[in-house]
């Protein structure tokens, strides 16, 4: 078997996945992330028994290789995520919700879900608010093996730690025999949820408008340019009055004069 611990990964090569990544994704690799990268990409070299990191390039440098280019940004994307993360976001909506009057449908965005826990305790959020007959929610992510989790909805045990007891008892299933150890999130939440490959650096499908988007630990992985071109991008799909929820560590400082925050990292288009 190969040993991929004895492989090097040159400067060279690492610099042409860098910059492939920042063309199909918008995703900046900084330097510090050569180790990440070769360790990530040994995987794929191992399914594919190729000898080389070079190979591995030539492979998905090739002309219309895009299930290749798909694995590469499934293999270097960063999807980490849980269950009522940053919790104080959800708080605000549940508090919005009570007071939210629409006639039509509430939309809600999760514009990176990676593998599903916002989307999910978004909806568990809405149902139980209980504000509205008719709500959808879309959970999009450019990675399409954690979307193919999301919609699974299944998840191990350990990660119910962060779901309220109330919603744990009316929206999760304890998985048996050879679902031990799982948690199964109920179908009454997924017929809600539509879940889309969706490369937020391209152009945007037709995916309507949304009360409120969650863009959360994502902008991180951009530049400055990338960020205010995404961040003009989903500006225009919420509806006014409509809500931004970013992450801790994100800020739109200088970025848009069209958001003006309402509190730490949440924003309401003017
Ligand atoms: C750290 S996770 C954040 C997950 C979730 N929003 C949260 O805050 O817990 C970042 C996600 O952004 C996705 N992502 C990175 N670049 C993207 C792009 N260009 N378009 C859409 N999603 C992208 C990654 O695949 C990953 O799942």
């Amino acid at each position: 078997m190969l040993d991929t611990n004895k492989l090097t990964l040159s400067d060279y090569v690492f610099n042409q996945f860098k910059s492939l990544m920042f063309k199909e994704s918008g995703v900046m690799l900084s330097n510090d992330k050569q180790v990440m990268v070769k360790a990530r990409l040994a995987k794929r070299l191992r399914q594919l028994n190729l000898d080389s990191f070079e190979q591995y390039l030539h492979l998905v440098q090739s002309p219309d290789n895009r299930l290749e280019i798909q694995q590469l940004i499934d293999a270097l994307t960063t999807n980490e995520t849980s269950f009522f993360r940053e919790a104080q976001h959800f708080e605000f909506l549940r508090a919005r919700l009570a007071s939210f009057s629409v006639t039509v449908p509430i939309r809600i965005w999760s514009a990176a879900c990676s593998t599903g826990e916002e989307a999910y305790s978004l909806a568990m959020t809405v149902a139980d608010s209980r504000c509205h007959p008719d709500w959808q929610i879309l959970a999009s992510d450019i990675n399409s093996q954690v979307l193919a989790c999301a919609g699974l909805g299944m998840y191990d045990i350990a990660r119910a730690a962060a779901i309220p007891r109330r919603y744990l008892v009316k929206y999760c299933l304890k998985g048996v025999r050879s679902q031990a150890g799982q948690l199964l999130l109920s179908e009454q939440l997924k017929q809600h949820i539509r879940f889309v490959l969706l490369n937020l650096d391209g152009e945007l499908p037709e995916i309507g408008q949304f009360h409120f988007i969650f863009l959360r630990n994502v902008l991180i992985y951009f530049n400055e340019v990338k960020r205010k071109q995404i961040i003009d991008k989903i500006t225009g799909r919420l509806v006014p009055g409509g809500y931004l929820f970013i992450g801790h560590s994100e800020s739109l400082r200088g970025i848009t004069e069209l958001l003006k925050p309402v509190q730490a990292t949440i924003y309401q288009k003017c």
